[in-house]
């Protein structure tokens, strides 16, 4: 069973810039950098949880899943192998990378790299913000990270690979044509995956890191602001997970949802609901939302 999602890579031309732009405009703390200068981020406690490498274009690398136990891991892996997908152990030193006890790995059908791990590195007390942040920092925890939009060819056969094959829980749905998109949790979090519908595509939409008080969510809009920073979407609040929010295209190619006051989903009461709108106020496209990429879209990946 997938607890949160724990960590997520990327890589990119711009990957150096993150050393400021992570933690002066989005509060993030650098870590240790890669042998090759990849750009490792914290958010919490945990050793880190966004890295940038180095690479010509914008891609997504991988999406990192946590799971509680080798164990859990190994039937996880399991199931995806049963699906004729090829899962690949990581070694000790890719672990040690990731910032992980143990991994594996594979590609989904839709060419996205998915790492099941377990035992994160975890530094109790560490943790510093990059600037001075009103809340404190972000709300992770058993939360995990955040969470990723993936872009799909097909909603219905990406439902059954993560519902079906991976354990995800549906939250609810958006339809909102040309908008399809369905929502998915796998703790408190109201979604740490969302899938949305572009025939013939599949790619990386954004990612989502919400903050403890909205006060951080104003501070990193003045930010933008100053800094020149895209922001795609103004500030807003979502129907379906209550967020409010703005996003943001960042120096790694990919669109950053940062946010405050998402709901907590309680399985035993939760009922998936359709939604017509993303939002009940705000979130207007900007001028830089109509000439900015919508997506890191995929390249075929090594699967084997
Ligand atoms: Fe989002």
């Amino acid at each position: 069973m997938i607890q949160s999602l724990d960590y997520i890579g990327f890589s990119s031309p711009g990957f150096a810039e993150w050393l400021s732009f992570g933690p002066e405009v989005l509060g993030m703390q650098v870590a240790s950098r890669g042998a090759d200068g990849t750009v490792r981020l914290r958010v919490d406690d945990a050793d880190h949880r966004l890295t940038i490498h180095p690479g010509d274009e914008h891609a997504l690398e991988y999406l990192g899943w946590g799971v509680r136990t080798p164990e859990a891991l190994a039937e996880v892996a399991g199931r995806v192998r049963d699906q004729g997908i090829a899962v690949h152990e990581g070694d000790r030193e890719l672990a040690g990378e990731r910032g992980v006890a143990g991994l594996a790995w594979f590609v989904d059908p839709f060419g996205n790299r998915h790492e099941l791990s377990w035992g994160q590195h975890r530094h109790p007390g560490s943790f510093r913000p990059g600037r001075a942040m009103a809340g404190g920092g972000f709300v992770t925890g058993s939360q995990g990270l955040g969470h990723a939009v993936l872009v799909v060819p097909d909603l219905a056969e990406a439902n059954a690979f993560f519902t079906g094959v991976l354990g995800f829980k549906l939250s609810d749905r958006i339809v909102d044509p040309p908008l399809n998109a369905q929502f998915y949790h796998v703790n408190g979090r109201h979604h740490s995956l969302a899938i949305a519908e572009v025939p013939g595509a599949s790619g990386f939409q954004h990612l989502m890191v919400e903050v403890a008080s909205l006060d951080d969510v104003g501070i990193a809009y003045d930010l933008c602001e100053e800094r020149d920073v895209p922001v795609v979407l103004t500030l807003g609040r979502h129907t379906n997970d209550r967020t409010t929010s703005f996003y943001l295209y960042t120096p790694g190619g990919f669109h950053l949802e940062y946010g405050h006051g998402g709901v907590v989903v309680d399985d035993a009461l939760w009922e998936p609901a359709t939604y017509t709108s993303t939002k009940i106020w705000g979130h207007r496209g900007t001028k830089h939302r109509d000439v900015l990429p919508f997506a890191i879209f995929n390249q075929p990946k090594e699967s084997a």
